[in-house]
């Protein structure tokens, strides 16, 4: 239950995709959220507010011009009463009126008026999608501050194939824990440099083909994007993904262990923490070909791999380390090979996950976690990568300032 007490102001505009909502704000409400719904004239052709109203336990409203509800101040009670807002489905119609300031219904009036954070989920044929003004609109909506969630790829109502899809009501409510969890997020980190590692490396065999791994680079991505909203200067060194990072973010691209190792090192000297959340190959082919290699008569292709650098260790063993944060994907006796981890690479605290469920860690949105220092075993279950984040983080920083006072405590007495 990660949105208890939060207030989500769902509104609903005319798309096909309007008859996925009872369903998504269902799903709201099993993650603890009170949801108020806003209807406007067009969807109510997709979707009846009496539904809604069933699912949501509360009163659905349509008219701006109500007069029970505007003896109330309806739409100013609304706005206020948001946490969060998610317009979803967006139409084009919808995202063209809320880029210019449009108040003539309940919708356009109540976005004006709140000062809660505003997530539109736009669901649309590709080729409206497409459209250049469609582009132009929602990058004044961006401008604006209001956040676009999707839209995904895929079979249209209408039969064409492409982007315009809303997102599934389950990854609207995953945004929407995850804009909740930012708006409250402590500026813990201020001022601090944390250098984080994420995603996968690449190591060539030859000019086109690599040996690789699953690591979605999603865990690593939403540390450094919570790391940043608390505050901290953020270098993120990334094996190649298709995520986007923070704008904030120091982003720095790598390919293979060894670049990733030096982006680190040159990076590692001003850092005060350093998280390795990086699936790194084990291993590199020695030769790399010069060309591209060819079939050959054999059955079989041996290829000679060496060992790649330990980039957490390497970093973990300098003279004056950062704090150091590692992570175990496990399949198997999870707890003790990640201790043994957090005492041969020497560091300050690990974070195990068990990789054996298909639900968790790699490429999945969500993750489960045991956190290890020398000393504790803490355990944050099932949630969002972001949740997590926010939650790993606060207890890096907690272990940081424990850690740091235990050492200068030592130093007095030596
Ligand atoms: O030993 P193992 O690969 O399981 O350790 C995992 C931890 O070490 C992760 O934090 C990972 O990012 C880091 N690591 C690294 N360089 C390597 C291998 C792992 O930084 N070559």
């Amino acid at each position: 239950m990660q949105l208890v007490q939060k207030n989500i102001l769902l509104a609903i505009t005319g798309g096909i995709a309007a008859y996925k909502t009872p369903d998504l704000v269902r799903k709201l409400k099993a993650e603890g959220a009170n949801v108020r719904v806003i209807l406007t004239q067009s969807a109510m052709h997709f979707v009846s507010s009496l539904s809604l109203q069933a699912v949501s336990g509360e009163k659905v409203s349509t008219d701006l011009l109500n007069e029970e509800a505007e003896l109330g101040m309806g739409h100013i009670e609304l706005a206020r009463w948001a946490d969060i807002m998610l317009v979803a489905p967006a139409t084009a119609n919808t995202i063209a009126k809320l880029s210019s300031g449009f108040a003539d219904d309940l919708l356009g009036t109540v976005v004006l008026a709140t000062k809660a954070p505003i997530l539109v989920a736009p669901a649309m044929n590709q080729q409206m999608w497409a459209a250049k003004v469609t582009h132009q609109n929602c990058l004044k909506l961006a401008d604006l501050g209001m956040k676009l969630i999707g839209p995904a790829s895929g079979e249209q109502a209408c039969g064409d194939v492409g982007y315009g899809r809303m997102l599934e009501p389950e990854e609207l409510v995953l945004e929407v824990i995850k804009h909740s969890s930012m708006k409250d997020t402590p500026k813990l980190l201020k001022g601090k440099r944390i250098t984080i590692t994420a995603g996968p490396t690449r190591e060539a065999i030859d000019p086109v083909r690599y040996i690789s791994n699953h690591s979605s680079g999603k865990m690593g991505y939403a540390l450094a994007e919570t790391a940043v909203k608390m505050g901290a200067y953020v270098t993120l060194v990334s094996g190649p993904v298709t995520l986007k990072a923070p704008k904030q973010c120091n982003l720095i691209k790598v390919e293979s262990a060894e670049e990733m190792l030096e982006a680190v090192l040159n990076d590692i000297d001003r850092a005060d923490f350093f998280i390795a959340c990086a699936a790194v190959a084990d291993y590199r082919v020695d030769n790399i070909a010069t060309q591209k290699m060819k079939k050959n008569k054999d059955d079989a292709l041996q290829l000679k791999l060496v060992q790649n650098p330990d980039i957490l260790k390497t970093v973990a063993s300098l003279p004056r380390p950062p704090f150091t944060l590692g992570f175990a994907a496990e399949t198997e006796n999870v707890v003790n090979y990640a201790r043994k981890k957090l005492t041969t690479k020497k560091l300050n605290m690990i974070a195990a996950n068990d990789v054996s469920n298909p639900e968790l860690g790699f490429n999945s949105e969500q993750n489960a976690l045991i956190v290890l220092t020398r000393e504790n075993e803490r355990k944050l279950g099932q949630a969002s990568k972001h949740s997590l984040s926010l939650e790993l983080l606060k207890m890096m920083e907690t272990e940081y300032r424990f850690q740091n006072k235990t050492n200068n405590l030592q130093d007095a007495v030596k």
